[in-house]
């Protein structure tokens, strides 16, 4: 999967895109990312790509003509792109899921107040939010999508921790997970996974995952909303 992100600081992306899963997950070539620095494209000496807003107020607005440059340069027409704001619809795994079956997407990175309206409403395709908070600016959430959707594809993550188990995946949380050694400082492991009855150890996870839904995620649980 080709993902393009348009930044006005690429370096925030460097240490990311090499480390843990996503890195394994540049290394294999199962997601291609190109950062285009936002500056490169603002056609004047120095670099400016921001201006007050019309009508004044607080903030500065990324201007038109960078933004569109670049997104030209892309060849913008062939893919989602996709804007981070508090203002878009909230990501979930669903929307992950859609996204990591696309063999290309355009990540829009703003910065300072806005980008300007216009290339919202003529190029933007996808408004994404990461939640209900204020970020600086897009970059984090942009790592986010990347993260969500480069664990999902072929190859990246190994059988042991597949993404099926994983909460949300089932549209409920996970369960908890232990690991050696069964006993320490007189905490113990709950029996059930020393067994080996594999049956049985599915049935106790299940049970933990909804109850832990039921407590903390009631909202997961009723259909149809
Ligand atoms: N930009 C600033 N805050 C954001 C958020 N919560 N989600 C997506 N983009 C953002």
């Amino acid at each position: 999967m080709r993902i393009d992100v348009l930044t006005l600081f690429p370096m925030m992306f460097q240490q990311f895109l090499q480390e843990s899963i996503v890195g394994a997950a540049v290394a294999k070539s199962a997601i291609e990312p190109f950062i285009t620095d936002i500056r490169d494209f603002s056609g004047n000496k120095h670099r400016q790509v921001d201006d007050y807003p019309f009508g004044g107020g607080a903030g500065m607005v990324l201007k038109p003509e960078p933004l569109i440059s670049a997104l030209e340069y892309l060849n913008y027409e062939e893919a989602p792109v996709v804007y981070f704001t508090p203002q878009g619809k909230v990501l979930t795994q669903q929307l992950v899921k859609k996204y990591a079956s696309l063999p290309r997407m355009i990540l829009l990175c703003g910065h300072y107040k806005d980008i300007d309206q216009r290339v919202r409403d003529n190029y933007v395709t996808d408004e994404l939010s990461i939640g209900d908070y204020v970020l600086s600016g897009g970059e984090l959430p942009a790592m986010v999508l990347i993260d969500a959707v480069a664990r999902l594809q072929d190859g990246v993550l190994s059988d042991i921790d597949s993404a099926a188990t994983d909460s949300h995946e089932q549209g409920i949380l996970g369960c908890p997970h232990y690991t050696r050694p069964a006993e320490y400082l007189g905490m113990e492991v709950p029996p059930v996974l020393l067994s080996g009855n594999h049956a049985r150890i599915e049935v106790w996870r299940h049970e933990q995952a909804m109850k832990l839904t039921r407590e903390r995620r009631p909202d997961l649980l009723k259909h149809g909303e």
